[in-house]
This record gives C-alpha cells, structure tokens and sequence, in this order.
C-alpha cells in the first residue's frame, strides 16, 4: 500500500531527525502502534497509573454540573477521536447538544468512533474534522443553530507539551473559538513526587515494556537491530519544570544500525521520549488568562490528584 510506505518513510525520517540531535529523542506519537496501543491499555489499569481512573470518577460523579456550566445547545468540540468513555458520559449529561466535532489526526480510528456515536446519538450532529490541532484548522458548520461551542480536551494531553507550546496551544483554541466559548480540559495536578513516578515505572514493568516497545517497532519497520537488553526505561521528574521527563537510556557505549545508517550511543546516554508536565489549577489558569480564559469551576478527586477545568473565552488579550 502507497499510503503505508509514506508512513514508513515519515517515520524513518522522524526517527533519523530524532537520533540525529542533541540530546536525542523520539517523537512520543510512534509510541502508539499495535502493541503499544495495547501496553498503554494495561498501562491505564495499573493500580500506579491513577490519570485515566481519577478523570472518568471525577467525570462520572461531577456529569451534571460540568453540563450545567457548559450548557444547552452547544456545539462541542473535542480535541481526540472521542472514543473515551468519559466523552460519552459527557454527551449523555448535555441537554440537547446540537453537533459533536472530534479532531483527531487518525482517520480511521476517526470515522470509526463517529459512525457508531452517529446511530446512537440520532438527535445530535457528528461532524469529525481529519487534522491536527497543534496546527490550524478551520471548525465545520452543523445545519442546525447551536447557541455557542465548546471545547473537550481531556486526558491531560496538554500536559505532554512544554509551556510554550502548550501557550501556542491556548491562543490557536482562542482564536478557534468566540467569545462566551467554554473551555473542558483535563490536567493532572502536582502532588507528591514519589506518586507521580510510581505511575510512570510501575513494579510489574509494564511501562518500562510500553517505552522499549518503540525500539521494537523501529526494529521491525526500520531493519534497526536495536538489542532491547541493552536499553532501559527511565522516568525522571524535574522540580523546577514541574514535569516527568521520560526516556529511554543506553546501558553502555554502543553503536546501533538503522538500514544504512549507524548511531552511537554513549553509556548512560538518553532517547526522550516524552515530558509530562503537572500544573496546579492556579497555575494553568495563569498560563490560560493571557489568551482571554478565565477560570470558572473546576472539579477534582478527593486527593486532588486530577482536575478538570472549565475556563470561558473572554476578552483576547494577545
Ligand atoms: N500521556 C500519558 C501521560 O502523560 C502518556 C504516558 C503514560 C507515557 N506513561 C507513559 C508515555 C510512559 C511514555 C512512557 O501520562
């Protein structure tokens, strides 16, 4: 198939970039494969993975009011395929919700969540926009009137930015968005540091099996021979960025062969794969203001582990 020796050729080309800098990294989107997708299944069960379990109970014990501050006949937008369990409880809680818009740069998976959210939401609009949100896109038009929109970004994916590019992020919902929109987003918050690694190398290595899971799939795709027993997984948090920074280090000097190229890799030496950055509430709403959000409500777990915001486009500022 044309379409999957593109994607092979895109990812050999990330891969190369990635190996090619300095300090090294893998882009975290090629995490996701077949195997991986199902690792980061198990990784959601995980007594130390407390993210996806806290959002959906927050998410199931809040529905009704989260609704009442987003509001009847809106038109909702979410940044994902919209195939979460959350996302339904959501939609089951609004009052005649007028379109459902999913964006998602997965087609597939894509179409495939509308298709079964259109027979059985029969009332609502779905209308999935094939793009990618770090970049500019334009929202559809449903045919019914809608009185505002609001935006879902849940999962705390937000988080997997810098804050930089989560600030880039806030100004293109700005002006993405009007004023008087609602903005739903999942962060999870800062909290004891020994919490937050346990959920990122859990005991039965099932994360540290998800991360090297990238250097099989380079090995499989890429004719690389990377030696899995030579690499270990490692999550670091870093105090001053609030953040997990997660990586795959070499356990010694080596030298790996990707089809016709070679990379070295000095001992200790890491691939970053992925920051996950933990905000207060506070402090996400001083990151949102300077793109016209204020913070309206928010709700959390008893532990305050994760909040979900809803924050209202108001006067743009920059
Ligand atoms: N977005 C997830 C998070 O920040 C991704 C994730 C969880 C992850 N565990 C991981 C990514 C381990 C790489 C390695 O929580």
């Amino acid at each position: 198939m044309i379409e999957q020796t593109l994607s092979t050729e895109a990812f050999r080309r990330d891969v190369l970039t990635g190996l090619g800098q300095t300090p090294k990294m893998l882009p975290c989107k090629y995490l996701y494969d077949e195997a991986g997708s199902e690792l980061f299944d198990q990784i959601c069960d995980l007594d130390e993975y407390y993210l996806t379990r806290t959002e959906l109970a927050i998410m199931q014990e809040h529905a009704g009011s989260i609704a009442q501050q987003i509001d009847r006949d809106v038109m909702l937008v979410e940044y994902g395929s919209g195939s979460s369990v959350k996302t339904q409880i959501l939609l089951d809680a609004l009052v005649d919700p007028v379109a459902y818009v999913p964006v998602d740069i997965s087609e597939e998976h894509l179409l495939r969540t509308a298709e079964r959210l259109r027979s059985q939401y029969p009332k609502m609009e779905v209308l999935p926009v094939v793009a990618d949100f770090t970049q500019p896109f334009a929202l559809p038009q449903p045919a019914s009137p809608y009185s505002h929109v609001a935006l879902y970004f849940p999962g705390s994916t937000i988080g997997n930015f810098t804050q930089d590019q989560a600030s880039h992020i806030l100004r293109s919902m700005s002006r993405l968005l009007q004023r008087g929109s609602g903005l739903l987003i999942g962060i999870d918050l800062q909290k004891d540091v020994g919490a937050i690694l346990r959920a990122y190398d859990d005991g039965q290595g099932v994360t540290a099996r998800f991360s090297l899971n990238l250097l099989n799939r380079i090995n499989q795709e890429l004719e690389a021979d990377f030696d899995l027993s030579r690499f270990e997984h490692s999550a670091v948090y870093n105090d001053r960025q609030h953040r997990v920074e997660i990586s795959i280090v070499s356990r010694r000097d080596q030298v790996v062969t990707i089809g016709a190229e070679e990379i070295s890799f000095a001992r200790e030496e890491p691939i970053l794969t992925e920051y996950s950055h933990k905000y207060t509430v506070d402090g996400f709403a001083r990151l949102a203001e300077p793109h016209g959000f204020q913070m309206h409500r928010y709700w959390t777990d008893d532990a305050q582990q994760f909040a979900l915001l809803h924050l209202v486009l108001g006067e743009e500022m920059q």
